[in-house]
């Protein structure tokens, strides 16, 4: 079981502080919070204090743990995180890169155990055909598919997802999001994920934090927070939202409403 829960978090670079007093009701096992905000919001920097690649001050708990009293080797076993930018043009190879940072975690699995997963995985993700292929000779969204893979070999209980589907085709986009959401129910754990699209927001996430100028905004579930009223104040867009068939609402969106800053 998995629990994460944030409690007046603020985070800064230097003495710019970038994330204001950001508390978000607990995400329960088997949840995925989505995180949402323009440009410059603070989400990737949110991400990264609960990676604990970034300090913060408050409180981030993990099964009612605060974050920095697990061992770094517990860590970074169990939490995947996944950055915005994906893995580096080399000439290192899918399968070499995912295999050496496996290694490096000392997942406990045996060559034929880990080899077995990076198969499943590779399949999964549609990289069978590039895994040998060197990185830098990859698309953009091969590229960020193997950086989700970099960050699942783990098999982990927290995930960090910083816009995975940014690069990626239509049906690739959902495709990840199946495989997180599949992940989820059945093995359990939290994910958190950036995204700029609403959509997908809408129709993946348990619970929503919307956040502006590093001050959460709203959260709550979907149709508590994508309203007119929030993303015209937050995004400067005018929208028409409809409740879907499923019961989750559907952005549609008109027009901007100011001017660029
Ligand atoms: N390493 C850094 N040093 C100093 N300031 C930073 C650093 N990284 C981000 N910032 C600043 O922190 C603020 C939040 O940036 P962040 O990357 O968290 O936004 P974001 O919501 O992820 O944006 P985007 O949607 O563009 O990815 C911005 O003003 C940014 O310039
Ligand atoms: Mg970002």
């Amino acid at each position: 079981m998995t629990r994460l829960s944030l409690e007046d978090v603020s985070v800064a670079y230097g003495r710019h502080r970038v994330i204001h007093g950001v508390s978000i009701p607990p995400v329960e096992d088997g949840q995925l919070l989505g995180l949402l905000g323009p440009n410059a919001s603070g989400k990737s920097t949110l991400l990264r204090a609960l990676s604990r690649e970034h300090p913060s001050s408050g409180r981030i708990t993990v099964d009612g743990r605060a974050i920095h009293e697990f061992s770094h080797a517990d860590w970074y076993r169990s939490v995947a995180a996944m950055p915005q930018v994906p893995p580096a043009l080399s000439a290192l190879r899918p399968v070499e890169l995912v295999w050496s940072t496996a290694r490096t975690l000392g997942l406990g699995l045996s060559d034929r155990a880990l080899g077995a997963r990076i198969d499943g995985l590779f399949q999964s993700l549609g990289l069978d055909a590039v895994a040998m292929a060197p990185l830098a000779t990859l698309s953009g969204g091969k590229r960020q598919l193997v950086g989700f893979a970099l960050a699942m070999i783990r098999d982990p209980d927290l995930m960090l997802l910083d816009e995975p589907t940014s690069a990626l085709d239509l049906y690739w986009r959902l495709s990840l999001m199946d495989i997180v959401r599949d992940r989820l129910s059945t093995r359990g754990g939290v994910g958190v994920i950036a995204v700029h699209d609403l959509d997908i927001a809408a129709r993946y996430c348990d619970c929503l934090a919307l956040i502006h100028e590093g001050r959460l905004i709203a959260t709550g579930t979907s149709a508590e927070v994508l309203t007119s009223a929030h993303l015209s104040v937050v995004y400067g867009v005018e929208t028409d939202i409809r409740t879907g068939p499923d019961g989750r609402p559907e952005v549609r969106v008109l027009r901007t409403n100011r001017s660029p800053q």
